[in-house]
């Protein structure tokens, strides 16, 4: 392919990455910042898309000569510029890349919830409440299909692309040109359909990159709300923009981090409802890493035991994640002895202990207390890793610890892998494969079990 096409290409798939793992904030002072998160992605998006559709890429392939479209007054309108780049997406689709409209999209179904009362859009003068109304019954659609991995490129999945297209378009000259005050945009329900609209032009942008190549794509990194239910009445839910702060900015949360609870509760694997957690959970080497395995475990857990030999846990960053679920700074009292650090606080009423253990993982097992839920990943035998077999003959030990309700585990089998035992009474979850580790091994087992060979 000749060079300038494929460094217009590749600028462009970089600042597509950036955008994607990006949080934007504006800074007002010294302790003064408000996210501008999705607004600020989807505008950036929105200029990358313009200049992927800006060129006429059934020209561009066939010459092997970077073209632009004509910008005079002859030229083609935007919309028109619009769908000859996503009908010359189509034209590169054959056999061998026939799921990556499937790839490209699947991660709007994330974003479905069983509510749909955000999905009513603001009518104005562009839009329509009708508009709004199909807009919303196409991303539905194009979701669930690309979720099922049957998005295929046929005309009614292009006839749905380009009407979202367009829909997003009227929605950009909305911002651009002024028809919506910054007060209406962080209405929640309006953050939520920004987050789609954003989600839309980066999976279109992402179609391309991976037509053109590319194995790590944007739409991937989407981030979802992480909602809790302590019961019918009473739920709490992390925020889109909040969670991408937490991954991006913060990063207290793994960048996939969102996707797999979403997939974890999708599939029934864990819960997300929470009635009397009583128990323990116990994460060997687990560095930086709470935040997440905090989430999964507060409907089961109300001890929770992170042990890392090396790091010096700085209590105070932990309390200020905290406050992001709830917990109020007052509710919070944190106690010093030795290597063990003890933050207690009470979330839906219950009192909860999180235990930060600077401390060989090995000293848990001479401890006889049981154990509910084993957290693991990220180690390794290579250098900074345990090079313990926790996922092995340690599990083993781990399950006589438990109790009749059984050990629930979540571990990416590393370092080590499971025994064929333990594999085959849990459940593989899968990530995209453009992330290590893809696979996390999820599931309950019990006494009887657990005799690995
Ligand atoms: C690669 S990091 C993974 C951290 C975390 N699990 C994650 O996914 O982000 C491995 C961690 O294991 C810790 N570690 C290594 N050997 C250990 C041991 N014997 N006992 C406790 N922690 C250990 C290291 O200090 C390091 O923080």
């Amino acid at each position: 392919m000749n060079p300038l096409i494929e460094n217009y290409v590749d600028t462009l798939h970089r600042t597509h990455m950036d955008n994607a793992r990006s949080c934007y904030q504006a800074v007002y002072g010294p302790n003064s910042a408000n996210t501008i998160s999705p607004i600020t992605n989807l505008i950036f998006e929105l200029f990358l898309f313009n200049s992927l559709y800006s060129v006429d890429w059934d020209s561009t392939f066939k010459e092997d000569s970077l073209t632009f479209f004509d910008t005079g007054r002859d030229g083609p309108s935007e919309p028109k510029k619009q769908r000859e780049f996503i009908k010359a997406c189509k034209h590169r689709i054959d056999s061998s890349t026939q799921f990556v409209l499937a790839d490209a999209f699947s991660p709007l179904a994330g974003h479905l919830t069983s509510d749909r009362d955000w999905m009513r859009v603001q009518p104005d003068d562009r839009i329509t409440t009708e508009l709004g109304e199909k807009f919303f019954r196409d991303i539905v659609w194009i979701a669930n299909t690309a979720q099922e991995r049957s998005l295929f490129a046929d005309k009614v999945t292009f006839k749905a692309i380009d009407s979202c297209t367009y829909f997003v378009y009227l929605v950009r000259n909305n911002i651009f040109h002024g028809q919506k005050r910054l007060g209406e945009i962080y209405d929640r329900d309006h953050l939520k359909r920004l987050s789609i609209y954003d989600l839309f032009i980066r999976c279109v942008n992402s179609m391309f990159f991976k037509l053109m190549g590319k194995p790590d794509f944007g739409s991937v990194y989407a981030q979802y709300p992480i909602r809790l239910c302590h019961s019918e009445q009473s739920s709490f839910e992390i925020p889109v923009d909040k969670v991408a702060h937490l991954a991006f900015s913060k990063r207290a949360l793994k960048p996939l981090d969102s996707y797999l609870h979403w997939l974890l509760s999708r599939e029934c694997l864990l819960t997300s409802h929470f009635d009397i957690p009583r128990g323990i959970m116990f994460y060997p080497s687990a560095g930086n890493d709470l935040l997440f395995p905090l989430i999964v475990g507060l409907p089961y857990c109300d001890e929770f035991h992170f042990f890392d030999q090396s790091l010096q846990y700085v209590a105070q960053r932990v309390i200020q994640t905290l406050r992001i679920l709830g917990v109020r700074p007052q509710d919070v009292d944190a106690t010093r002895s030795g290597s063990k650090v003890c933050l207690e606080f009470e979330l839906f009423g219950f009192r909860r202990r999180i235990w930060l253990r600077r401390e060989d993982n090995l000293s848990f097992l001479n401890e006889q207390t049981p154990i509910r839920f084993y957290f693991h990943r990220g180690d390794s035998n290579g250098e900074g890793g345990s090079d313990q077999n926790w996922d092995g003959s340690l599990l083993q030990e781990l399950v006589a610890r438990a109790d009749e309700r059984g050990l629930l585990v979540v571990t990416d089998g590393q370092p080590g892998g499971l025994t064929s035992a333990c594999r085959n009474r849990l459940r593989e979850v899968l990530l995209p494969a453009v992330h290590l580790p893809n696979i996390f091994y999820v599931g309950t087992l019990h006494k009887n079990e657990a005799d690995l060979e």
